[in-house]
């Protein structure tokens, strides 16, 4: 999950680092008063989780809360590669003496971690980085030793940053590494960390995302969450604990083991490539390795609840969990849905192979469910499922 730089800022607080004084506005009197608030000059600021906003024009000072108004009219609503600014961060501006770049980064192929630092810092960091990498300092942290005060200094130096920067970097350094431990992160970064013309140094702007596989242990992170952006049916299918993706498709999509349902996905896109209407998969969604009736189930619900299924793929490979009792699963799946009033409306088409396949079709054709169709190759059932879809196209 990434944060919102108001959010990271929030966080950024909670472990004693310096920034601005700032209020989230949503509307343009929101914005006035925040201003108001705040007195004086003030920056307003497009919340939204991509770079480069300032050379987007969504980064403006205002002179007072008038002026506020209007740096926020302009900036709200306005569109920033793809994403539409639905908030402003009205922050105090900050007299900025030196801009500073610095970041802590998980570094997967050298499997260590990584802190980044260069006095060349603000809006132009990636050319630095690209001509004159020589200003940017990489530096592997270990997980083990982690980062105390005085390697913090020492990172700063290595960054170049000057003799009268060091004591504040060092401190905003060491405690934004406790952050991002803390809070399992995969990033934290601050550009710029500024020098401010009294001396201070302070994080001007901040991004944050969390390794969501540490989530369970990181409960508070939830509150994060934007709910406004996420897919109500991704939404859904997260509350049932389903590992489901919504995508633009028409063919409902179910299998086990995300290999598989990888791999089913490209499948089915083919098979529909010449068909009219030109099915495709309408999500990703792997039941994973016990698939019992209530995760069959919520599948089912998750899949027919979607308006632009047309037809549903079960590609199941039985190995731990072999196909009959998968076969079962679908079985009471269909009683249960029925019990609430959800029958399966929709076309299905099983696919079964692996472990117990033989008893597990032999289930399914007893059991004489409605639409189901039972194909033996992937391939074929693809076809079928993608057929239905363009059918109904
Ligand atoms: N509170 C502030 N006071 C004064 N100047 C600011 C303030 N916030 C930002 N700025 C100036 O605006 C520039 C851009 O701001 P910021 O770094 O937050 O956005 P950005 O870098 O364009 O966005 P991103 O980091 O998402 O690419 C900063 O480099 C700084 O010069
Ligand atoms: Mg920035």
């Amino acid at each position: 999950m990434d944060l919102f730089e108001h959010q990271a800022k929030e966080l950024f607080a909670d472990y004693g680092i310096p920034v601005p004084r700032g209020l989230v506005a949503r509307t343009v009197e929101e914005a006035r008063s925040a201003a108001e608030q705040l007195t004086g000059r003030v920056v307003v600021k497009a919340q939204v989780k991509t770079g480069g906003r300032g050379k987007a024009g969504g980064v403006k000072v205002a002179d007072d809360a008038a002026d506020a108004a209007v740096k926020a009219e302009a900036i709200l609503g306005m569109d920033i590669k793809g994403h539409t600014v639905h908030k402003v961060l009205v922050e105090e501006a900050s007299a900025i003496a030196e801009e500073y770049y610095f970041s802590f980064l998980l570094d997967r192929a050298n499997r260590t971690f990584l802190a980044i630092c260069s006095a060349a810092g603000g809006m132009d960091i990636e050319e630095v980085a690209h001509s004159t990498p020589e200003k940017v300092a990489k530096v592997p942290i270990s997980a083990i030793t982690g980062v105390d005060r005085r390697f913090a200094r020492e990172i700063a130096i290595m960054g170049g940053l000057p003799e009268k920067s060091l004591d504040g970097a060092a401190e905003l350094i060491e405690k934004l590494w406790c952050a991002f431990v803390d809070e399992d992160a995969t990033l934290v970064e601050v550009n710029p960390m500024i020098l401010s013309a009294d001396g201070e140094v302070k994080a001007l702007d901040g991004k944050v995302s969390f390794d969501d596989n540490a989530a369970f242990r990181q409960k508070e992170h939830e509150a994060y969450a934007d709910k406004a952006a996420e897919d109500p049916l991704e939404a859904k299918a997260k509350e049932k604990d389903l590992n489901y993706v919504k995508l633009d498709g028409d063919v409902g999509i179910i299998g086990n083991g995300a290999g598989l349902v990888m791999s089913t996905l490209d499948v089915v896109a083919y098979a529909g490539e010449n068909l009219p209407g030109k099915p495709s998969p309408a999500n990703f969604l792997d039941i994973g390795g016990g698939a019992s009736a209530e995760v069959m189930a919520a599948g089912l619900e998750i899949i027919m609840s979607d308006p632009a299924v047309k037809s549903i793929f079960v590609n199941v490979f039985g190995g731990i969990t072999a196909c009959d009792a998968v076969a079962n699963g679908i079985v009471a799946a269909f009683k249960l849905l029925e019990e609430r009033g959800e029958s399966v409306t929709h076309p299905l088409v099983v696919r079964l192979d692996g472990n117990n396949a033989a008893l597990g079709r032999q289930i399914l054709h007893d059991a004489r469910l409605k639409g189901v169709e039972l194909v033996d190759t992937m391939d074929d059932a693809a076809k079928r499922a993608a057929e239905l879809a363009a059918v109904g196209a």
